[in-house]
Order: C-alpha cells, then sequence, then structure tokens
C-alpha cells in the first residue's frame, strides 16, 4: 500500500472467474494499471462460487496477466488460510500453512507480492493465534507485510501483536448500512483499514437494474428497496450546483462515504466491467480534489448487518 494522506484505490478480484470472465479480468487490469494504480486485492478462496473446479481461478488470472504483460511493480494483497473455495469456515492458519503460502505466492507473483494477510480467523486461543503471527513476523522480515482480514477476536490479536509490533493492514467490511471499524477498536489510531463491500456488494438504486448476473444477486443478497429509496430521495434533494459533475450512482455516495472516513488506508473497488472501472476512477480523482467534502457529514444511512 501508499502511504497516502487519502486513502488509495485498490482493485478487488473477488468474482474473477464468476461474473467477470478472463477477458474483462484482463481489461480491468490492463485500465487500472495504465491509470497509474498499483494495488490489487486477491485471496485464495476467490472466487466463492461454490465451484471447486474454480479453486484459485482467479489468483491465476492475475498471476497470467503479471506474467504476459512483464509487470513487476504491482502491490498485490492475498488473503490467505482457506482450504477451498465453499463459503466454509475450513482454514488452516498455522505456522507452517502460512509459510507455505508465503512461499507459493512468491513464487506465483515474484516482485508483485507485497502483503499477506490472515484471511478469517475464527479462533480465541492465543496461543495458536501468535503461531500465525510468527510466520507473518517471517513474511514481514521478507519484506512482506502483515494483515487482517474477517477477525472474529481483534482484541486477541492486538494483544499477541503487541509482542510483534507488526504494522499490520487490516480489511473491514465499511459501507453506509454496515461497519465493522467499532469493532476493531484496539487498531484504532492509524490509517490502516482498507474498506470493502463499500456498494454493500452491488446495491442499485433502480430495481430494473438489477439482473440474474448482478453481484448482489449472485452472492444471495437481496435488493433493499427501503434503502433505494432513502437513497434516491436523498439524490433529489441534494443542492447540486457546486459540483463539478452531478451525483447519480449509489457507489458515488459509497465512495465519498469510504474516502472520508477516518482510518482508512485504501477503498477496495470491485468494478465488475470497464464502464464501472472507468466511472469509479474518474470519480476517485474528483475526490481527490475534494469536490464532494461537503456531502460526507449528510450522507444517508441504513440498518443492515
Ligand atoms: N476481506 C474480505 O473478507 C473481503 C470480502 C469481500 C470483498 N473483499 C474484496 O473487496 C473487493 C470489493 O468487494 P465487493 O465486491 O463486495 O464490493 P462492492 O463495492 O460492495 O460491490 C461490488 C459491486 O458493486 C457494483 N459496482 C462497483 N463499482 C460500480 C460503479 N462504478 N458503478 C455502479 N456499480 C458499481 C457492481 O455490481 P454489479 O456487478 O452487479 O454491477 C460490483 O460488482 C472484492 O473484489 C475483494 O477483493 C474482501
Amino acid at each position: 500500500m501508499k502511504h497516502d494522506a487519502f486513502p488509495e484505490l485498490v482493485l478487488g478480484s473477488a468474482m474473477w472467474g464468476w461474473t467477470v470472465g478472463r477477458n474483462t479480468a484482463f481489461q480491468l487490469l490492463d485500465y487500472f494499471y495504465e491509470s497509474g494504480f498499483r494495488s490489487v486485492d486477491g485471496a485464495t478462496n476467490y472466487p466463492i462460487d461454490k465451484n471447486p473446479g474454480h479453486f484459485r481461478l482467479s489468483e491465476q488470472i492475475l498471476a497470467e496477466w503479471t506474467r504476459v504483460n512483464q509487470v513487476n511493480d504491482l502491490r498485490v494483497i492475498m488473503k490467505v488460510g482457506s482450504l477451498d473455495n465453499m463459503r466454509s469456515p475450513d482454514h488452516n492458519l498455522t505456522k507452517s500453512f502460512l509459510l507455505l503460502a508465503m512461499d507459493h505466492y512468491g513464487a506465483l507473483f515474484g516482485g508483485n507480492l507485497d502483503t499477506l494477510m490472515i484471511h478469517w480467523d475464527n479462533r480465541d486461543d492465543e496461543a495458536a493465534i501468535r503461531e500465525s503471527y510468527e510466520a507473518l513476523a517471517i513474511a514481514q522480515e521478507k519484506g512482506i507485510a502483515a494483515g487482517l482480514s474477517g477477525i472474529r477476536r481483534p482484541e486477541i490479536h492486538a494483544l499477541v501483536n503487541q509482542a510483534f509490533g507488526l504494522d499490520l493492514l487490516i480489511q473491514i467490511k465499511h459501507n453506509l448500512l454496515y461497519s465493522d471499524y467499532e469493532r476493531y477498536a484496539p487498531f484504532h489510531g492509524k490509517r490502516r483499514f482498507i474498506a470493502y463491500g463499500i456498494n454493500a456488494g452491488g446495491i442499485k438504486l433502480e430495481k430494473e437494474n438489477y439482473t440474474g448476473k448482478s453481484s448482489l444477486i449472485v452472492r444471495g443478497g437481496k435488493p433493499d428497496e427501503e434503502f433505494a429509496n432513502k437513497v434516491r430521495s436523498f439524490l433529489n434533494a441534494l443542492d447540486q450546483r457546486s459540483f463539478p459533475a452531478p451525483l447519480t450512482s449509489f457507489n458515488q455516495l459509497a465512495m465519498i462515504h469510504a474516502f472520508y472516513s477516518p482510518g482508512l488506508a485504501g477503498i477496495l473497488a470491485g468494478p465488475s466491467g470497464i464502464a464501472q472501472l472507468a466511472d469509479t476512477i474518474q470519480f476517485y480523482s474528483l475526490l481527490k480534489e475534494g469536490a464532494y467534502a461537503s456531502v460526507y457529514g449528510v450522507l444517508p444511512a441504513g440498518n443492515q448487518g
């Protein structure tokens, strides 16, 4: 990750090999890279489409793109520990398994590998968690940053990390309907959080814009009409005369929310095609110019988990 005064845009790959085919993923990577961005997020279990034949497909697409284009300056975040892509809680976070993962991704991505994250940890056992940190500390010695994602007991992690002093990056679900930020209070105080799910999995403001391929639908989510109505009313009532471009989409509001949230080092974008990525990048540059700062404090909020 870069260490700027504002959150960096990170390209997500959760849907690659699922609703986003290899060719589209290649186009997204081309566009993202050519626009000057370098941070890409992956996980062993992407895509989590419960098709065993797709296990590790997303990482293979990313690795192939780096090979074909001879790219060595990406900053790839890999979340590790999962044993399948069935959305099962089965995972292995032992020291030896994490070190194997580090070797695997070092071989697959070479110098592009930036960060190794523990992915989904339901453990209460402090000694077992400490063992995982021994592996993360070895990774950090080799120049690979360490991180966390989907941790049930952040306070135990914070306690264990007192002995290791790792400069952890942490992915959290953070959007207008729900946020994990408060759960990670022991880690507050530094820009170390990366927001995912900023569109709450793919909210559309108009019901007719959902299709059978919509991210929200294929991932088992349900459109929330009440919240969509609230957002539409908010946009209709908003005085937009001073803005460089009108606010029209939920993704734009989601990005304003993430951009100005405290503690964020990164915003995960999960575009399903080039038009969405282009829109996200263009809007991100307007945010960097401060164009929508006044909107953050008045954004509509929902109350879903
Ligand atoms: N740490 C974790 O446990 C964790 C969990 C989840 C995700 N992640 C990471 O975060 C990334 C993003 O997560 P997410 O997919 O849940 O994010 P999200 O932003 O909540 O949902 C992405 C969906 O929002 C819609 N969208 C995105 N950009 C848009 C735009 N510019 N205009 C209109 N609609 C837009 C698309 O829906 P349609 O495809 O329906 O158009 C897209 O598939 C993932 O790829 C993954 O790398 C991490």
